[in-house]
């Protein structure tokens, strides 16, 4: 079972590269990280989040799985949704995130190396874009607009203080 990278991890915060070969590793590798978001009942989860820099992501919003490779999102707009997110690095911690969640237009590979362009609204609309996030080093603790106060405060200090402890 993979194991998850948690926040302040500065591997978290490093920029990862497109997949180019599909292969079995890729494959398995896409299994593994289903399994393991479906595991700790995440909702989406990015390869940086289990140690691996590439353009990885699985997602499942209660409509199937979703293995997209070198997701890219060409277009967000819509209605704006202001909502708590949660992140499977940082575990205990909620945040508000505005987000256009009306129409997200993305492209990715499938596991098999095939090209699809996608569109979506809703909650994979915001998924998307978080794990996205992701790939790009970026947290959801920078995309919220509101100063990061109490429990949410208390437990992104709490994690920081572990991390120091065990590095
Ligand atoms: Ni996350």
């Amino acid at each position: 079972m993979l194991n998850i990278v948690t926040y302040p991890d500065p591997s978290l915060r490093k920029p990862c590269e497109e997949v180019t070969s599909f292969d079995e590793d890729l494959k398995a590798l896409a299994s593994e990280m289903a399994r393991a978001m479906y595991k700790y009942d995440g909702i989406g989860l990015a390869a940086p989040q289990v140690g691996i820099r590439k353009r990885i992501i699985t997602v499942d919003v209660g409509k199937g799985l979703l293995k997209l490779i070198n997701p890219r999102i060409l277009e967000i707009g819509g209605e704006e949704e202001e909502m708590d997110e949660g992140c499977l690095s940082l575990p205990g911690v909620f945040v508000p995130v505005r987000r256009k969640i009306g129409l997200v237009r993305f492209e990715a590979y499938d596991i098999n190396g095939k090209p699809k362009e996608w569109k979506a609204s809703g909650l994979l609309a915001r998924v998307i874009q978080h794990e996205v996030d992701h790939l790009d080093g970026v947290l959801m603790i920078d995309r919220t607009h509101k100063p990061i106060e109490g429990e949410a405060k208390e437990r992104i200090k709490a994690l920081e203080e572990e991390y120091a402890r065990l590095s």
